[in-house]
């Protein structure tokens, strides 16, 4: 058995704010453990026939919720694999309780103000059009952190390289299987 083998039993479920690395650090921890990566933002795209933009200003907010839920659902019946979700799935209580039961969860958490500059790059995030990034992730982050904080686990990242949180994601999955088995 090699070393990642209990850690390819369940899919893996990254969750966190806008910026954080989600998608980036997800593909790479993907490939990491030889797992397949699956990206919620960009199979709801695929199932919509739109970008996200387009999603959010044709059909709203709320329809792009909508959507996210029913492609996460359908994700989590899927083999074991990773999947970056957008920094908004996390936050509906149904999608919360299919990932606790059927996934292990990480919150990746990173200083606002890293977060900020990054997602300033960007224009592909209805959420900040318009807006000081920054003020957007301060409400987000006192709205959702309550909730983030019910994943199984928590990986605290800095500026650091992509690779660098896949090890530090690799060792906290790891340090919780172990604990469990015991
Ligand atoms: C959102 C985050 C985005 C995307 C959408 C809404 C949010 O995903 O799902 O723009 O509510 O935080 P990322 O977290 O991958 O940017």
């Amino acid at each position: 058995m090699d070393r990642f083998e209990p850690l390819r039993r369940r899919t893996i479920v990254l969750v966190g704010l806008m910026g954080v690395g989600k998608s980036s650090v997800g593909r790479r921890l993907a490939a990491a453990l030889e797992l397949p990566f699956r990206d919620a933002d960009s199979e709801v795209e695929a199932a919509a026939g739109r970008t996200i933009p387009e999603i959010f200003a044709d059909l709203g907010e709320a329809a792009f919720r909508e959507g996210e839920r029913r492609v996460i659902a359908r994700l989590l019946e899927q083999p074991p694999h990773v999947l970056a979700t957008g920094g908004g799935a996390f936050m509906s209580p149904e999608t919360r309780e299919l990932i606790k039961s059927k996934a292990i969860s990480v919150w990746l958490k990173a200083e606002l103000d890293v977060l900020a500059r990054r997602v300033g790059r960007k224009e592909t995030r209805p959420l900040l059009t318009g807006k000081d990034p920054l003020e957007v992730l301060k409400a987000q982050a006192e709205a959702r952190y309550p909730s983030y904080a019910e994943a199984d686990l928590t990986v605290e990242t800095g500026d650091t390289a992509h690779h660098v949180t896949v090890d530090q994601i690799i060792r906290a999955l790891t340090a919780h299987l172990e604990s469990q088995s015991k």
